[in-house]
């Protein structure tokens, strides 16, 4: 049999690994794992001395295996492959190992316990790498068209950019003309601008096709071949672009909007800008202190408790235009913070001031009051300065709320397959590594569908948008990463659960003949987007992923039982690559100190952990084990973190059954920003597990 030849490089990465592990013990360690020919530490593995040390050693010392222990995967690992590649060697014989992040800096103080654990890891590593095989990645045409939804600012700037590149684009806008919330706008801060030379070059551009009125009906295919139907008409493009903004909200129930004259809206206010400048300067109205503007209304509370950003500057704005209409207007500003980023809209809001518009903070437990019958009269508001309630006399409250969702956000999530956050607009694939591209490849997004954006911020994520959508165009070809589920048909017995799950809908059934007809599961693996969640509920184990295969992640669960000198209680972590272990990341990036008991386990989605994987490792003797993955409502693959919801109260019942304490299994949420929150799961977990482990026997599960 072809022998594996594992060669094992650790990094120093300078002090921040060598400075807490004991790293020539650890190599020393290392050179006695089975099948590993050859170990090294290196000062920093990813500079252009270490990668040249790796491919020089893959090429003289014939490795057929590569491990790195060093930092995050997340943002190395396409460096080493590339290396490995370089060297003549299949990228994906490549084995990545966290001694960083998730070791020497989370246990600084710990020199012998974070050596013990960085020796581990490195087995667990090395237990997987023996099973890794080489793979190809796929590659396919792209169809050289681009779909823009959304005729917005985001939208319009979007198909632009990418037709003046001489690519053909489709625009679908649901409205009979393009410029969505812009068009309402009096001007833009912190200049004026005209919106419409943008509109007329888009509705003039040869390459761009406008589709005004009309909607996505149905969205299939995959990066470089997707099928759009819209209605009566359909099409195919190579790439996506999401750009449906977002929506003002509507305050009812808030300040009496809607129940009396002289209430309004920011956006209600600019269609009314003009007249209600003039009516402020005619004499029927004498009295200065005429509007009243209050801020975060809807916004920062239970129910919506993001900040919109840019309102703070669109009620100034909108200040400023009224006392330009009238200069003797006096205009109420009531604020919970001012918003006022940056160089230019620190400076309008001073000009503001200089205006004499005048900010006055409330407090969110003490709400300003409306007063008035069929017509604004007054508001009341306590003046955090004063220290009492004071009354404004008013003619028109201007009710400054945030951006919202769309309506129909939520259905064009779903013809795309991709997430929407919890606040409903569409969520990225990491906010830092891969903004304005979704975890389904050749889908991007810009503008306020997004988050809400100002017009400025719109126009750059457009930018950013459309030159990642016009990569594959001008490539070509696409290449798809091996991460994909494959069928054995040959252990497949057609019992279609793959295909129930999966949330791509890209499993399907074929037939074979074998005397008798059967069928068999088939992947398509162009259209696969990696999650796992198929393999872990097939039967049969005919199911598997590319790189996350059953055998690959049991033997490191077997590196990790092998006897050692550790004494600790034991827990495994399975956490998926876009939260959760992003969140891990994240507290070993913060230095939060934690216990050393935890070992993470990495894969792409928490639905690929298996129920049997939690039996097997505490059968083995492991104490404790976690499944980490998105907040509900975020996994990237849509919904596979539903799946571990159930998958955990099942397995906790068995463990129940069988008499073992079932909080040995815990299921968590994690996202990307919350290191601290990983830090207090682990600790909290270590504290639970430890009581079990003194006080009964190793869990027996048969
Ligand atoms: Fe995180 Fe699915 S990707 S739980």
């Amino acid at each position: 049999m072809f022998r594996k030849r594992i060669g094992v490089f650790v990094c120093h990465c300078g002090s921040n690994i060598a400075g807490v592990v004991r790293i020539p013990e650890v190599i020393e360690y290392v050179k006695l794992l089975p099948n590993v020919v050859h170990s090294e530490s290196l000062l920093y593995t990813c500079s252009e001395d270490g990668l040249t040390t790796i491919k020089k050693r893959i090429k003289e010392l014939e490795l057929n295996r590569v491990v790195v222990a060093s930092c995050t995967p997340r943002t190395h690992e396409w460096l080493f492959r590339n290396t490995c590649e370089q060297a003549g060697l299949n990228r994906y014989l490549f084995e990545f190992v966290n001694i960083r992040e998730h070791c020497s800096w989370i246990h600084r103080s710990m020199p012998d316990e974070v050596t013990e654990k960085a020796k581990e890891l490195i087995k667990m590593g090395v237990a997987k790498a023996y099973f890794l095989e080489p793979q190809e990645e796929i590659e396919a045409d792209v169809y050289p068209s681009v779909l823009v939804i959304g005729g917005g600012i985001a939208g319009m700037t979007a198909a632009l950019s990418l037709a003046n590149q001489n690519i053909a684009v489709h625009l679908v806008e649901q409205q009979n003309r393009l410029g969505g919330l812009m068009v309402n706008l009096n001007s833009f801060f912190p200049i004026d601008h005209d919106t419409h030379p943008i509109i007329e070059q888009v509705e003039k551009h040869p390459n761009i096709t406008l589709h005004l009125g009309n909607e996505i009906q149905g969205i299939s295919g995959f990066i470089g071949n997707f099928d759009i139907d819209l209605k009566a008409k359909s099409f195919k493009v190579g790439t996506i672009i999401v750009a449906t903004g977002a929506k003002e909200l509507k305050p009812f129930s808030h300040y009496r909007y809607g129940e009396m004259e002289g209430i309004m809206t920011q956006l209600e206010l600019e269609g009314r800008l003009s007249v209600i400048g003039d009516r402020l300067s005619q004499t029927e109205h004498p009295t200065p202190n005429t509007v009243v503007m209050i801020n975060c209304v809807g916004a920062r509370v239970d129910e919506r408790m993001y900040c919109s950003r840019f309102c703070c500057i669109w009620a100034m704005k909108n200040a400023c235009l009224i006392k330009e209409h009238n200069p003797n207007a006096n205009i109420y500003i009531l604020h919970r913070d001012v918003m006022a980023y940056g160089t230019e809209f620190e400076k309008y809001y001073k000009q503001a001031r200089e205006k004499g518009i005048r900010f006055i903070r409330y407090h969110p437990l003490k709400l300003p009051q409306v007063i008035g019958h069929q017509k604004v009269e007054a508001v009341k508001v306590y003046h955090e300065l004063v220290g009492k309630e004071i009354e404004l006399p008013a003619n028109i409250v201007v009710l400054t709320t945030p951006l919202v969702p769309q309506d129909d956000a939520e259905q064009l999530s779903k013809l795309l397959k991709v997430p929407l956050g919890s606040e409903g607009f569409f969520l990225e694939a990491h906010l830092k590594l891969r903004p304005v591209e979704f975890s389904t490849d050749g889908i991007y997004l810009c503008g306020s569908c997004r988050y809400p954006a100002d017009v400025p911020e719109s126009i750059t994520q457009a930018y950013a948008a459309s030159a990642k959508a016009s990569i594959p165009i001008i490539n070509g070809k696409v290449k798809v990463e091996a991460i994909t589920a494959l069928a054995n048909k040959s252990l497949c017995s057609g019992c279609g659960n793959c295909i129930k799950v999966c949330p791509f809908e890209v499993i399907e059934f074929k037939e074979k003949e074998v005397g008798q007809t059967f069928r068999f599961a088939k992947v398509n693996e162009i259209e696969c987007k990696g999650c796992g969640l198929c393999v872990s509920v097939c039967p049969n184990g005919a199911m598997q992923q590319k790189g996350f295969t059953d055998t690959q992640l049991l033997a490191m669960i077997d590196a990790l039982t092998e006897p050692n000198d550790i004494n600790e209680p034991k827990i495994l972590i399975f956490a998926c690559n876009w939260c959760s272990y992003a969140g891990a990341d994240l507290a070993g990036v913060s230095r939060i100190e934690m216990p050393t008991n935890c070992r993470i386990i990495r894969v792409m989605c928490s639905a690929r952990v298996r129920a049997e994987f939690l039996l097997y490792a505490l059968s083995k003797g492991i104490d404790g084990v976690m499944i980490l993955g998105c907040h509900p409502g975020e996994c990237h693959y849509s919904e596979g973190n539903y799946y571990t919801r159930r998958r955990g109260i099942m397995v906790k019942k068995i463990l129940d059954f069988c008499g073992i304490e079932p909080e040995r299994v815990q299921i968590n949420w994690i996202s990307a920003s919350e290191g601290n929150k990983f830090a207090e799961i682990v600790k909290e977990m270590v504290e639970k597990i430890k009581p079990l482990t003194t006080t009964t026997e190793k869990p027996k599960i048969y």
